[in-house]
């Protein structure tokens, strides 16, 4: 499998880019929002990496700089649906992983929807405790790997948002 670059020279990478996240990133957005989100990930100094079969955008995803030179954040992340649970999401990962590694980044932390519908606040350590026991398929996607819950923001967009997060360089010291 290829991974390269997404970049707004390559028109067709980007229009599909669009419709991936339209169609299949949580809460469904317009495709005009869903084009300038894209956009947005193209800009200078923000990494979009993806995996082109043919003239088919496969999968994607994109990383911005939170904390300079510590901490990058990895969204969103996309994999054609007839493609999923083949490797592809894993392998895009680790290969931004390793780029923003390269610009210096210590952590990766990205934000995975968790359960619509439960009251976070009357026990909010204790819901995160339980997380295995609902269905939250990006959660067990993004521990398998190598990503910890370091928070949780309530009520989100429908959802909550549970943060995970990695390190990816050695502990020194
Ligand atoms: C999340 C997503 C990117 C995963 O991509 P993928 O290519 O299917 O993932 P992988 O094949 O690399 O999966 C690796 C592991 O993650 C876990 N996993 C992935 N999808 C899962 C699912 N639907 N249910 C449960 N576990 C899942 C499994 O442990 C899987 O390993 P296995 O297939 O050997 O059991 C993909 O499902 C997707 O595009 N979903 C819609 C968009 C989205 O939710 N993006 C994330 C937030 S922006």
């Amino acid at each position: 499998m290829q991974i390269i670059d997404l970049t707004s020279h390559n028109g067709p990478a980007v229009r599909q880019a669009a419709e991936l996240v339209a169609e299949l990133i949580p809460p469904q957005q317009p495709i005009d929002e869903a084009r300038a989100n894209v956009q947005d990930c193209l800009a200078p100094g923000k990494v979009a990496r993806m995996v082109m079969e043919d003239d088919t955008l496969v999968g994607w995803t994109g990383g911005r700089e939170v904390y300079a030179g510590h901490l990058w954040e990895l969204h969103p992340l996309v994999v054609r649906r007839e493609r999923q649970r083949q490797g592809i999401g894993q392998a895009l990962v680790a290969d931004l992983e390793e780029h923003v590694r390269a610009r210096g980044a210590h952590t990766v932390m990205v934000a995975a929807d968790y359960e619509q519908g439960i009251d976070l606040y009357a026990n909010v350590l204790e819901h995160l405790r339980g997380i295995k026991n609902v269905h939250a398929y990006q959660y067990e996607f993004y521990e398998r790997c190598g990503y910890v819950i370091v928070g949780v923001r309530p009520d989100a967009s429908g959802f909550s948002n549970i943060y995970m997060a990695k390190r990816i360089v050695p502990l020194t010291g």
